[in-house]
């Protein structure tokens, strides 16, 4: 089973993501007729090294592999994979190709974008949350001195290869995170404009054991979906200056959360959950949603087994991490605010509004009527 999706950034600048259920000697066989003819510079996770490296068949001496984990994603693993180039020997005609989650994508797509001025880069994601969200869009980034993404470039994979295969060996936490932005995607739909509908909200409704075990045709149809209305996002803006800020629905208190407890206590689909249930509680509480949709998204997340953030953090503190945020301003922060059925708006906030916000709704969560 095959999919192929188009992102169409501009007349010149397009490429496809081909998502799959091949087996893996088939999946490398025809990523190495991609690549033919190019010297290759393989970026992979540690862990998927460990479980896959026997089945993928690539050469060991392409492989640079990455450890994992946040804090990885610094200058100095940027450096090593720009030295492994220098020492492959990779020209301008060559290729670097992530295989992980986001991390490895981020850094991978970095590197890429700036080996002599920028090589040919492919994605192959190896996570749902990666597959859904960072491995289509052109963001690659390494974190410094704190600051999450703060260096980075837009800079478009030449190809993503999607093996749902992968997903089989992730663990609980990482396929919840995964669906975390899953479900994010079902409550922005309309708002991407995405010329046919794909009723996700509906689909993760109604085909939830089939999603959650992971049965291929869902999840191919799955990851489908949420593609679709990335790239819809992305084609329409693809440098963030307006309409692409919707994908960060739930973010504003989700990066806030991670930064707080330095990305070592929640998964980043957790974090987004939590923003989730936080905005649209607050969207609720300021009327720009009706009861009935207030409870149907929170229904949806309870089906997948999420509920809201328990642990208690200082909302000062919070909103301290929000302003860092690189959407938000000395004076205001930026929230990505559900205002319709499947639609989303941007809102502004002070810091003194967003942590009344905060105090009033995190720490006492609206109950409904079951
Ligand atoms: N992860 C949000 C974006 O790609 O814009």
């Amino acid at each position: 089973m095959r999919q192929i999706l188009k992102v169409q950034i501009s007349d010149e600048k397009e490429y496809l993501i081909e998502i799959s259920d091949s087996d893996f000697v088939k999946f490398n066989q025809e990523i190495s007729e991609y690549t033919k003819g190019q010297k290759r510079l393989i970026v992979m996770s540690k862990k998927v090294y460990k479980l896959y490296s026997d089945s993928l068949l690539f050469k060991d001496d392409e492989i640079f592999i990455f450890p994992d984990g946040e804090k990885e994603k610094n200058y100095k693993n940027y450096l090593r994979i720009m030295q492994r180039a220098i020492e492959l020997g990779l020209t301008r005609k060559d290729v670097i190709i992530a295989v992980g989650g986001g991390v490895v994508g981020d850094v991978a797509g970095f590197a890429a974008s700036t080996y002599m001025r920028g090589i040919d880069f492919i994605q192959v994601p190896t996570t749902i949350l990666s597959a859904v969200d960072s491995s289509v869009g052109g963001k690659t980034a390494i974190d410094y001195a704190g600051n999450k993404n703060v260096i980075g470039t837009f800079y478009q994979p030449k190809k993503v290869f999607i093996n749902i295969n992968f997903f089989g060996t992730l663990d609980k936490k990482q396929f919840m995170s995964g669906m975390g932005e899953v479900i994010k995607y079902a409550l922005i739909e309309d708002s991407c404009k995405y010329r046919v509908p794909q009723f996700l909200f509906e689909f993760l409704t109604l085909g939830y054991e089939k999603i959650m075990e992971l049965e291929p045709l869902t999840t191919v149809r799955l990851i489908e979906y949420c593609l679709n209305l990335k790239a819809a996002v992305v084609a329409q803006d693809e440098k963030e200056c307006g309409l692409r800020k919707i994908l960060n629905l739930g973010h504003t208190l989700a990066h806030a959360l991670e930064s707080i407890t330095k990305y070592s206590k929640y998964t980043h689909g957790e974090a987004v959950v939590y923003g989730l249930f936080f905005i649209t509680a607050f969207a609720y509480k300021q009327e720009y949603i009706n009861y009935s949709y207030f409870r149907l998204i929170n229904e949806l997340l309870e089906k997948y087994g999420f509920a809201p953030l328990k642990q208690k953090f200082s909302p000062a503190e919070i909103v301290k991490y929000m302003q860092k945020d690189k959407k938000s301003t000395a004076d205001k922060i930026t929230f990505i605010i559900p205002c319709d059925k499947k639609q989303v708006k941007e809102i502004k906030l002070t810091p003194y509004e967003a942590e009344c916000a905060i105090k009033d709704i995190l720490w006492h969560p609206i109950q409904y009527k079951k």
